[in-house]
């Protein structure tokens, strides 16, 4: 991580193969920091619990869905490494099994104080993951940018 402590938060969204969710939740968010003019004060990233798909951009289906909704998304996938925990000041997890990977990654239980579920930050308490939109048709990545607005929001709410 190139040096960020300029940054007064620092978030790191984390999902599965990094190029569906969490690169999504990613631009969303970002968006939401740039709107309130706060580029200075978020340093936002994402990761993935599994590093097979390092170095790819976003899945196109992803990219277009976002894309229709304003988001440009350039990260390339990477994994999400030990010294994470020491950069970033929250790791949102997209599901229960990220969470659990992350949890056993975690180097101290300082460190498992970061991790959050996305899904807790969602208005209404229906979904309690953000499901996997890898084998769906395009309405599941639909509903996951769905569900990413929502929470980035109240999440973004939750630092002021
Ligand atoms: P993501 O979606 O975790 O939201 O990036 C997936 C991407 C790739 C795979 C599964 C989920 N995969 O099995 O390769």
């Amino acid at each position: 991580m190139e040096s960020c402590n300029s940054f007064k938060y620092k978030v790191l969204f984390v999902c599965l193969g990094n190029i569906c969710r969490s690169p999504a939740a990613q631009g969303a968010f970002q968006a939401i920091v740039d709107k309130n003019n706060a580029a200075d004060r978020f340093y936002v990233d994402s990761a993935g619990t599994y590093g097979g798909h390092r170095g790819q951009l976003p899945d196109s289906r992803m990219r277009k869905a976002a894309l229709a909704r304003d988001y440009v998304l350039t990260h390339r996938s990477r994994p999400v490494e030990v010294t994470d925990f020491l950069d970033f000041d929250l790791v949102v997890a997209m599901d229960d099994s990220n969470y659990a990977d992350l949890m056993h990654l975690a180097p101290s239980v300082e460190a498992t104080r970061k991790i959050v579920k996305m899904a807790d930050y969602l208005s209404s308490s229906e979904m309690t993951y953000i499901p996997d939109p890898y084998y769906s048709g395009a309405d599941g990545f639909e509903l996951v940018l769905d569900l990413l607005e929502d929470a980035c929001a109240n999440l973004y709410a939750s630092f002021e």
